[in-house]
């Protein structure tokens, strides 16, 4: 399975930092934002990753995580997405350098206290479709919101809603087979003029080919002030990326 971070977008919820860097480069707790959701993929045993960032400071990535060895990547790629087409917009990047593999999709400011081996160890056993991870919220209209029937299935996953159906967030980690590709190029963007992700989702769901777990531990974005303050105190009270319970000692 190959591995995708999304780390483009301006960051305009962080200025003035991201005035001068990109969101993804700023420091949480004691690291830059992007090697968390690489710690993430490494722990899982995925070790090809492509980077995908944008207009702002994109060759500092370079410059950050070099060839990836250090951070125990076996291939890092990098591709730049222009202008600001959403996340689905992004994943359309990592066609080739997937190919007929599946992927792990992780949105670059999403932090988590443990890890996703067991659900990526699930997914390399499921034959094809998709799998999301949800993780109960108390504030669900930031986020993709799933809604669920009496016994407990999918029925819709509804974007940002004004009033949510259940607590239930979307995370910004998503498991696809390589089908993802053809159903990006079928979106039309939303009212927020972005490719949306919640469209690929609903699409494996309408396919009856979506699966689900919840994350263990706790999760957070780190894409306003308020988000990168609580993800920097969680990271220093508990750690982030933990198997067994202890942290990745990275250079
Ligand atoms: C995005 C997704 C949303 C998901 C969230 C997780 O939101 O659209 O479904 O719950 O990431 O961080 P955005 O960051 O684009 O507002």
């Amino acid at each position: 399975m190959k591995g995708m971070i999304l780390a483009g977008g301006l960051g305009t919820r962080l200025r003035p930092m991201t005035l001068v860097t990109n969101k993804h480069l700023l420091p949480v707790y004691h690291q830059p934002m992007v090697y968390y959701p690489i710690q993430c993929l490494v722990n899982a045993g995925i070790t090809e990753v492509m980077i995908v960032t944008g207009e702002e400071n994109a060759g500092d990535f370079i410059k950050l995580l070099r060839n990836g060895k250090d951070l125990g990547l076996t291939r890092i790629e990098y591709a730049f997405q222009v202008g600001e087409g959403g996340i689905a917009d992004a994943l359309k990047l990592g066609k080739h350098f997937v190919g007929d593999d599946k992927v792990c999709v992780i949105l670059g400011d999403n932090i988590i206290e443990h890890n996703i081996n067991e659900a990526v160890a699930d997914f390399r056993n499921q034959p094809d479709g998709a799998k999301i991870l949800l993780k109960e919220v108390h504030d669900p209209h930031r986020f993709g919101v799933v809604a669920f029937d009496g016994s407990g299935e999918i029925t819709e996953i509804i974007e940002k809603p004004k009033d949510p159906p259940s607590n239930m967030a979307v995370t910004g980690l998503y498991m696809y087979d390589s089908d993802v590709f053809s159903i990006c190029e079928t979106l039309k963007p939303s009212a927020r003029g972005e490719l949306e992700i919640t469209d690929v989702n609903n699409e494996y769901l309408r396919r009856g080919n979506l699966t689900w777990a919840q994350l263990e531990g706790w999760w957070t974005d780190a894409g306003t002030i308020e988000s990168l303050h609580r993800a920097t105190n969680l990271v220093a009270e508990t750690g982030a990326n933990k198997v067994n319970g202890k942290m990745p000692v990275l250079s």
